[in-house]
Formats: structure tokens, C-alpha cells, sequence
């Protein structure tokens, strides 16, 4: 078992069989159980080293890749800003993946470029995992992501999904909506504002894969799903401020709107938001957000163990 996922570099969510990830899933159950005890017995990575390459701000992924890694064993170097490198100094980003590739046994990238991570696999001989490149992966949230729904449901195909916001430049948002060609939805529907929607290669491979998606209203779906999965407008990525003055706060969830939905609605978001979740759905039993959020250290520890060996 896990001989695939071996010195394994993780890209996009769409590197992976559905059979993979569910080696990953019952690898985080053993993982979440243990840590419920109060921690591994062994520290199956002992003596391994991971690199935190964040070029761009993060909270969440960051610090739940450094948990996860010391949580098993393993150290971690490495940096979050370009502030303080030698990239202020000019360097260019395939020396410093070299680098980082000399020091340590897997490097985790973040990088406002789309195709980053891909090129620092091409460089590194150590497996590269993308921790969000520009506006495009983010493989590893779509695993979180998955492993949340997975655990309030029983399971991941069949249901019926909403994906909320900022499709255009949301990489979470995107990698969520590849991972559910993957894993069948009965339906899906996507909630946008004209400006944001979701990009052209992620249509065309919701089209390939035989996905029944549609665009809805907010109020219209809310009733009608298992999974209300909402994103952030990605402020930072808008080339022009005026066009993200147009859209900003356009959409917002709120426990009113909540009062007709399913009692098994779960409401993700990989977090952070900002204001499309109304703080008074934090105490509904819907509000599952928090527990995704806590799904990073267990999921990207089976991920880190399944890749890194031990
Ligand atoms: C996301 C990201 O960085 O893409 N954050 C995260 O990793 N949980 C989502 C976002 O910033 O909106």
C-alpha cells in the first residue's frame, strides 16, 4: 500500500485517482485518531526536513504544514514573504528552489505565479507539494476539502453542491471544482457575480468529465444542497481595484437564509473570509468551516507520512 504515493509531487488535484485519495482519507482517520489519543507513538519522519517556501502570505496552510511536519518528526526551514531572502537581492526563483532542493527532503510552495510549482518540481529533485500557485491550484486545500465533506457525510459523490464566490481568481475555489470531477456530484451549481466566473479550463473539465453544473442565485440553492462551499473574493488578484470595487460584498451568507436548508447542510470555506459568511452562521449547526480548517494538520499529515515514507 502507498507505494504510489512515494516521493510524490502534488501539483494539482487532478494528479490524483479516487482511489488515491482515499488512501489518503482512511491514512487521516488513522492520523486524526491518533492525535485524538494525544499524539503519534512513533515520529515516523524523524530525521526528514520540510521546507515552507511561502512567497505569499498564508496562515492556515503554513502553519498546518509546520504542525503537521513536527507533529510526525520532521523539521522545517524556510520562509513566508520574499522579505528577508535573497530574492530581494534579485534572486531568481529557480536558484532558491535549488537551493531549498539542497536542504531539505520535500519543499511546500506558495507563489502568486501561476505554474510555479510545477516548475520548482522541474527543478527539485525532492517532491514539491503546491501550496497555491497564483491564481490557479491548491491541491492540498481540495484534499482538506474533500476529507470535511467525506467525514459530515459518509461520503463525497452523490450530493448535491454549491461553490459560492469568487470563481475567476479563486485557486481554492478552483481546485475544489476539479476535485468534484473526481468524486461524481449529483449536482452542482455555482454562485457568481458575472465578473468572477469560473475559468475556462475548469468549465471544460467539469464539461469532459460529465459533471451536471449549472449557475444559480444564492437563495435559490441554499435549500437545495448537501454542501455550500463559499470563497473570498480574491481582492489581491484583481488586475484593476475599481472592477473589485464592483463585486465587493456582493454576495453574503447569513443564518436567516440558512433557516430553510437541509439539515444536513454542511457550509465550508477554506478560510480566511472576510464578509460572505455572516458571523451569526458560526453558531449554526451548518458552520463547518473551522472543523475544515482543523482537517489540515491530520489531512496534510497523512499526506506528508503517505509521500515522505516511514
Ligand atoms: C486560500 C488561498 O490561499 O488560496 N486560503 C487557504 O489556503 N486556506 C483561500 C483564500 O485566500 O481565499
Amino acid at each position: 500500500m502507498a507505494s504510489g504515493w512515494r516521493g510524490r509531487d502534488v501539483i494539482s488535484i487532478l494528479d490524483f485517482t479516487r482511489g488515491e485519495l482515499e488512501e489518503l482519507f482512511l491514512e487521516a482517520d488513522k492520523v486524526k485518531m491518533a492525535l485524538r489519543r494525544g499524539g503519534l507513538q512513533r515520529r515516523p519522519l524523524e530525521g526528514k526536513l520540510v521546507a515552507l517556501a511561502f512567497f505569499e502570505p498564508s496562515t492556515r496552510t503554513r502553519m498546518s504544514f509546520e504542525a503537521a511536519a513536527k507533529r510526525l518528526g520532521a523539521g522545517t526551514i524556510g520562509f513566508t514573504g520574499p522579505e528577508g531572502t535573497s530574492v530581494e537581492k534579485g534572486e531568481n526563483l529557480a536558484d532558491t528552489i535549488r537551493m531549498l532542493d539542497a536542504y531539505a527532503d520535500l519543499i511546500v510552495i506558495r507563489h502568486r505565479y501561476e505554474g510555479s510549482a510545477l516548475y520548482a518540481a522541474e527543478i527539485a529533485e525532492a517532491p514539491v507539494v503546491n501550496g497555491g500557485d497564483g491564481r490557479q491550484h491548491h491541491p492540498t486545500q481540495a484534499m482538506i476539502d474533500l476529507y470535511t465533506v467525506r467525514e459530515a457525510h459518509g461520503r463525497v459523490e452523490g450530493l448535491d453542491y454549491a461553490v459560492v464566490g469568487d470563481l475567476r481568481y479563486g485557486r481554492a475555489a478552483a481546485s475544489f471544482m476539479l476535485a468534484l470531477t473526481i468524486f461524481r456530484p449529483r449536482r452542482l451549481y455555482l454562485v457568481y457575480p458575472p465578473q468572477l466566473a469560473p475559468r475556462r479550463e475548469v468549465v471544460s473539465a467539469l464539461e469532459r468529465a460529465g459533471v451536471r453544473f449549472e449557475r444559480a442565485e444564492l437563495e435559490e440553492v441554499i435549500g437545495e444542497v448537501d454542501v455550500l462551499y463559499v470563497t473570498r473574493i480574491q481582492r489581491e488578484r484583481f488586475p484593476d481595484p475599481e472592477e473589485y470595487e464592483r463585486v465587493r460584498g456582493s454576495y453574503r451568507v447569513t443564518a436567516s437564509m440558512l433557516e430553510g436548508a437541509r439539515d444536513s447542510l454542511v457550509v465550508l470555506h477554506p478560510l480566511p473570509r472576510v464578509d460572505e459568511i455572516d458571523h451569526s452562521v458560526d453558531s449554526t449547526r451548518h458552520a463547518w468551516y473551522f472543523r475544515q480548517a482543523r482537517n489540515g494538520v491530520p489531512v496534510r499529515m497523512a499526506l506528508l507520512k503517505l509521500i515522505l515514507g516511514g
